[in-house]
């Protein structure tokens, strides 16, 4: 056709009416590669109208029916992880084989999260009346969990499949219907993800995905009426969609600014590889990414060193190549590397290694003497570049880490367990990893931020859980 790729409604793909397209630019090429259809607001009433009839009907299909389905999109969705792969390779730059094992992971997410459903669904509650003073045992209250109705998903650009099963499955084995936006960049592998779940059978309008310019969608998707919960992961945008949500339950997971605490006693070895792996993978962009290294001054010079020779090591280039440090997503994303980059510059931060940037492809790089008065020692990257704080005593660097906004994850390395519980309890995150870098998984786990990181918990069980109202019914004995 116009090589623009359809939206999904109605179970069918359609053309907007809009007759308008959205371009998707190549992060290693910079140059379209891909069009997805600019939505109308006329369009998403369609959407989220056909999504409150489905919605009806599906929670009313037998739990186990709709777990079956569940796994029929996972194992279809594992059919497909090639050419799903192949566009995250192309829209978001991931290496070709971290975009594979996003697929396999969503799959294995989707099927965990079918049987998980079925058994926290399949519990209610039996309570009686005369535990509580002045009753008797007159009144029975039966309880179990109904659907909330039609879920918002709106994923970000880093993981389009990964992020976006984590809030569909939840909602549909819960019986909510679903309208998923992805991000502009991902778009059409998350169309293409959609398609799984179409093969797979799910009735008509019960899942849909809409594609478009925020400017003209994003507010008046975050704001219908029709909508009944919002799932959104991504940076400040959630911030404003809090604000402007109505009376509904909200699950968020925004920015991060991740620590890493290191004391004298620690594995050096251990922690050099997790602060490459936690700091450099796919470029730096995961919330989650070690953000800020806070090593006490004694092992500082060691350890700095041990974190060049890794960081030489890593291979800079195209994603096709499967190389460690890819393309950042944008090029406004790479000029806002940049920014924070020179100002440290300016500031008298060390080089561990020569500024090195081509178009969006930026090159790894550690900055030693980080101060407190330096942007990168408090704002969120989102690219290959680590800030090194020096620190004299283990508060200095909980102070810093609590001094953030931002309250995601943080790790803390040490030989000393008890130490390490006590660090751990002083840090205002949602999680705290000893002995290993931050990271989401495994799906099943509870993932949370505090402050601006984020409203409610994600994880499998905490997300079905978070889609569902509890609905009582009282008994009275005569
Ligand atoms: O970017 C945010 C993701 O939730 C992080 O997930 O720890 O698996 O990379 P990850």
């Amino acid at each position: 056709g116009d090589g623009v790729y359809k939206f999904y409604s109605d179970g069918e793909w359609r053309k907007s009416s809009s007759g308008k397209s959205v371009p998707i630019i190549n992060p290693t090429t910079r140059k379209t590669h891909f069009k997805v259809q600019a939505c109308s607001q006329e369009e998403v009433n369609k959407i989220i109208e056909t999504a409150k009839i489905a919605q009806k009907s599906w929670a009313k299909i037998p739990l186990w029916k709709r777990a079956e389905l569940l796994h029929k999109a996972a194992a279809i969705l594992k059919e497909h992880k090639a050419p799903i792969a192949e566009c995250l390779v192309k829209e978001i730059a991931k290496p070709a084989k971290d975009a594979v094992t996003e697929v396999v992971r969503s799959g294995d997410l989707v099927s965990y999260c079918a049987e998980e459903g079925v058994r926290i669904l399949g519990e209610g509650k039996f309570l009686v009346s005369d535990s509580f003073p002045g009753n008797e045992r007159t009144k029975y209250c039966l309880t179990s969990k109904i659907p909330l109705g039609v879920v918002l998903a709106i994923p970000p650009f880093n993981y389009p499949v990964n992020l976006a099963v984590s809030k569909i499955a939840p909602a549909l084995i819960a019986g909510n219907s679903l309208v998923l936006k992805p991000p502009t960049q991902g778009a059409v592998a998350a169309l293409h993800m959609i398609h799984c779940f179409h093969l797979a059978g799910f009735p008509k309008g019960l899942i849909s995905c809409v594609t478009g310019k925020g400017s003209e969608i994003g507010d008046f998707l975050t704001m219908h009426p029709g909508v009944n919960c919002i799932s959104f992961t991504g940076g400040d945008t959630g911030i404003a969609i809090s604000k402007k949500a109505g009376m509904i339950p909200l699950q968020m997971e925004l920015g991060g600014k991740d620590a890493c605490i290191i004391l004298e006693d620690a594995d050096l070895d251990l922690v050099a590889a997790n602060i490459v792996k936690g700091g450099f993978s796919y470029s730096g962009q995961r919330c989650t990414a070690v953000k800020v290294v806070l090593v006490m001054d004694s092992v500082a010079d060691v350890l700095v060193e041990k974190v060049k020779a890794k960081v030489v090591k890593l291979t800079v280039g195209p994603p096709e190549d499967d190389c460690d440090i890819t393309p950042v997503v944008t090029e406004s994303s790479a000029n806002f590397i940049e920014g924070l980059v020179m100002d440290a510059k300016h500031k008298g931060a060390t080089f561990c290694q020569e500024y090195k940037r081509e178009g969006n492809l930026i090159w790894p790089l550690l900055l030693d003497n980080v101060r407190p008065d330096m942007r990168i020692a408090w704002e969120e990257p989102f690219g290959p570049v680590l800030p090194v704080i020096r620190i004299n005593c283990v508060e200095e660097g909980i102070h810093h880490c609590n001094a953030s906004n931002f309250g995601l994850q943080g790790c803390v390395f040490t030989k000393d367990i008890n130490k390490a519980i006590l660090i751990s309890d002083a840090m205002e995150t949602g999680t705290v990893q000893i002995n290993a870098a931050p990271a989401r998984g495994p799906d099943h786990f509870p993932f949370q931020g505090l402050k601006d990181s984020g409203i409610g918990s994600q994880g499998i069980t905490n997300s079905i859980n978070m889609m569902t109202k509890v609905k009582s019914t009282v008994i009275n004995l005569p």
